[in-house]
């Protein structure tokens, strides 16, 4: 129950894998199994249709951190600029934009309030005229509050304020299409909401931004016909894999491949559906034992945090631990967050264990 955090691999992804290292083992990288272009062109297809991208303006990365330090360290900002963080964000999304306070721009924070309501009007009271970069999450880590992207992205176009979204808790269980939503760029991980292998990230950059956010390393891969090593040559290449500098963990590939795979063939709606669907009926067995949910019922968030007065949210993790289930304790509250593998049958037997705790 924290397919937030980290999610179990699959066994279709493990025969994807046993396959792969038996055709690695063989020829090694001439293996026809799998190969550096069907691969990756395998997984930037199915990203670029999930967010309504084109497929050059993605790259494959290692984390969300190394994404937002890419965007950070790749923007022009000046002294007396302010950079509009979310309150009780993950690290990822605040430690690479905190370099710019030696540098004169202040780091300011938006609470994000008990609905996407009260926060797109937290927004509109936060932002000033020195506000030239904003960086938030899709989905809330700790509370599960999905953000007013959209409508955040238009004031932001408007203003001229670069806008960058941390994906790490939206993309797979909330939709989130980039031509509609004005994003400059976004990072996210593949292990949470995708089932994707820890260590493999992704980073997207909006075409027309991409002369906005520079490039701080340069290596083999960061130029175009990079395969061709002589001569040296100083043309990066023309999308956002010119942030992919060097060799991949190519076997993180494949496994990425094989879950977007199995996501894409049941199809990314159903995928969504079906967690808020398990967080529903959670959602109902905790209220009837009293305890308090958060988002509210109209909120769909695959983040359900609950807690009831009396018991702490560390002791209710610790029992919950102990039965074998696994939460994390989160501000206070007790966040679960189910995913497509789980069933009614374990909502079901997490009511059963909690009963016996909430008297
Ligand atoms: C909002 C958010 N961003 C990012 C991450 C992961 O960060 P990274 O990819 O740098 O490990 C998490 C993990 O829990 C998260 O909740």
């Amino acid at each position: 129950m924290n397919n937030c955090g980290t999610t179990p691999i699959g066994t279709h992804v493990l025969k994807r894998l046993s396959l792969y290292w038996e055709g690695y083992s063989r020829k090694g990288i001439f293996s026809e199994v799998e190969s550096f272009a069907v691969t990756k062109s395998a997984i930037l297809r199915i990203l670029s249709k999930l967010l309504d991208v084109k497929e050059s303006e993605l790259a494959l990365i290692h984390n969300t951190s190394e994404g937002m330090n890419f965007l950070s360290r790749g923007v022009d900002l000046k002294s007396g600029d302010e950079i509009l963080l979310l309150e009780d964000e993950y690290p990822s999304n605040v430690y690479p934009w905190e370099h710019w306070k030696s540098k004169g721009v202040s780091i300011e924070f938006l609470a994000s309030g008990q609905t996407p309501e009260e926060c797109l009007s937290n927004f509109q009271s936060k932002i000033s005229s020195k506000t030239k970069l904003v960086s938030l999450s899709a989905v809330h880590w700790c509370t599960g509050l999905p953000l007013p992207i959209r409508e955040i992205s238009e004031i932001c176009k408007e203003k001229g304020i670069f806008f960058f979204l941390d994906g790490a808790q939206g993309v797979g269980q909330i939709p989130i299409h980039l031509s509609e939503i004005h994003a400059d760029g976004m990072a996210f991980p593949a292990w949470k909401w995708l089932l994707g292998p820890l260590g493999l990230g992704v980073l997207y950059i909006r075409e027309s931004s991409l002369q906005k956010i520079h490039p701080i390393f340069k290596g083999t891969d960061s130029v175009r016909d990079s395969i061709n090593y002589f001569p040296y040559r100083d043309e990066w290449k023309d999308g956002t894999s010119r942030f992919e500098f060097s060799t991949p963990s190519f076997q993180d590939w494949v496994y990425f491949r094989a879950s977007l795979e199995y996501l894409e063939e049941i199809g990314f709606s159903n995928v969504r559906n079906r967690i808020h669907e398990l967080v529903d009926d959670l959602r109902s067995r905790l209220e009837d034992l009293g305890m308090n949910c958060f988002p509210g019922q109209g909120v769909r968030s695959g983040i359900l945090v609950a807690g009831k007065q009396g018991y702490s949210s560390t002791q209710i993790v610790g029992f919950l631990k102990e039965n074998g289930i696994i939460t994390a304790d989160r501000l206070g509250g007790v966040r679960f967050s189910p995913h497509i593998y789980n069933s009614s049958f374990q909502m079901e037997l997490i009511h059963k264990k909690l009963k016996s705790l909430l008297k």
